[in-house]
């Protein structure tokens, strides 16, 4: 693959932000193309990267000038447009959620396996200053044992977000707030602290009449044995997504805004004693910033793309997110604790959707 990446953007509404993120990368990607059924949207998108426009995805896969499919459509379109890509033989960027069961991860990993592509799930969260630095105090010893954390995803959403006809439908948008909105909260904690290994969870539709959960109350026990809260709401008045994780030698906060960087900005390391604020200092010591969000990610990608690093997410990334989403809306159905991981014959790995309050 030659240094510069060709992508193919498919959907303009987040898509845009994509843009941008590989815009910011301009030695890195040229985005070749956006394509969306709106034409206006896509032109919109396009426009800053001198990218040409499409209307159909069809067209696009018969394109030879395409290095990277990144697909930002609705969640209910992932599946069959990754697996599109992949016998075109494109390697494949992919928004949250990947697809809408367990199964399916199965099936999307035989095929990239089969057509030597590589389809890599959106997580921009991970590429946060922030979170690398708590990471970077984990690993080198600073923190002690995770003993609790707790996390709040309190974001706010009018009745016109629902306008967009996919959103709060369970056959289009396949969930509400875990799958849309707390995912990314959900994966940063595994992420920071490893898997979870078992999960009770509440969920209800308290704020917008819509047919997926807005509210979620979460208790997860770590295969660490650290405990975690979850509390999600659509309907806060003031917008934030914030951690504080209690470590047996230091308390880590994030500053809960602004609500759609979590990863970022200015965490708040509290250390026991004077002895832990050495270590701390001595740990990150020559931390040296990234690019955060999409560009962070897609930086990162380019690195693998070219072969010069290992990928930065990979499929089983996916398959823990949502293996994760699968426990929790089957726990709110049934009512039970949830082990993880799940075994190879449980229902929910079939999709969640059935599981839906
Ligand atoms: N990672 C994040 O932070 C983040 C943020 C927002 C959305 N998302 C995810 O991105 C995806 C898209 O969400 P959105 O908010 O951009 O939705 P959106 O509805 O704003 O945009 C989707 C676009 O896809 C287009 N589209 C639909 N079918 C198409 C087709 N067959 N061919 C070409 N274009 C088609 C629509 O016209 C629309 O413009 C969802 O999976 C969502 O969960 C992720």
């Amino acid at each position: 693959m030659s240094r510069q990446v060709r992508v193919a953007v498919i959907g303009a509404g987040i898509g845009a932000a994509h843009v941008e993120a590989y815009c910011a990368n301009a030695a890195l990607y040229q985005v070749a193309v956006v394509c969306d059924l709106d034409a206006t949207r896509a032109t919109k998108a396009a426009v800053s990267a001198g990218a040409t426009v499409e209307t159909s995805y069809d067209a696009v896969l018969h394109r030879d000038d395409i290095d990277l499919i990144d697909i930002c459509l609705p969640p209910s379109l992932h599946a069959a447009a990754i697996k599109l890509a992949l016998r075109a033989g494109r390697h494949v960027l992919c928004e949250k959620p990947l697809v809408g069961s367990l199964r399916e991860v199965e099936q999307i990993r035989q095929l990239a396996a089969g057509a030597g592509r590589a389809v890599i799930p959106v997580y921009q969260y991970r590429y946060g200053n922030g979170l690398a630095r708590l990471r970077r105090l984990i690993a080198a010893g600073v923190t002690g044992k995770p003993l609790v954390a707790s996390i709040e995803t309190h974001w706010n959403r009018l009745p016109t977000y629902y306008e967009v006809q996919w959103r709060g439908q369970k056959a289009t948008e396949l969930g509400g707030a875990i799958i849309s909105h707390a995912i990314h909260a959900h994966d940063l904690l595994t992420f920071t602290l490893g898997p979870v290994r078992r999960v009770f969870a509440r969920l209800a539709t308290r704020v917008n009449p819509i047919e997926t959960e807005d509210c979620a109350s979460i208790a997860l026990e770590m295969s660490s044995g650290a405990l975690v809260t979850s509390s999600v709401t659509l309907g806060s008045a003031e917008e934030l997504s914030r951690f504080r994780f209690c470590f047996a030698d230091l308390t880590a906060e994030s500053p809960g805004t602004p609500p759609y960087r979590p990863a970022e900005g200015e965490w708040c390391f509290i250390p026991r004693g004077s002895r832990q604020q050495a270590d701390i200092d001595a740990a990150l010591r020559g931390f040296v910033p990234r690019q955060e969000g999409f560009a962070g990610l897609v930086e990162a990608l380019h690195a693998a793309l070219i072969g010069a690093t290992e990928w930065p997410l990979v499929l089983q990334d996916a398959y823990q997110s949502l293996e994760l989403i699968s426990a929790i809306y089957y726990s709110a159905s049934t009512g039970t604790a949830v082990e993880l991981p799940l075994p190879p014959d449980h229902p929910v790995r079939d999709g969640w959707t059935a599981w839906l309050a």
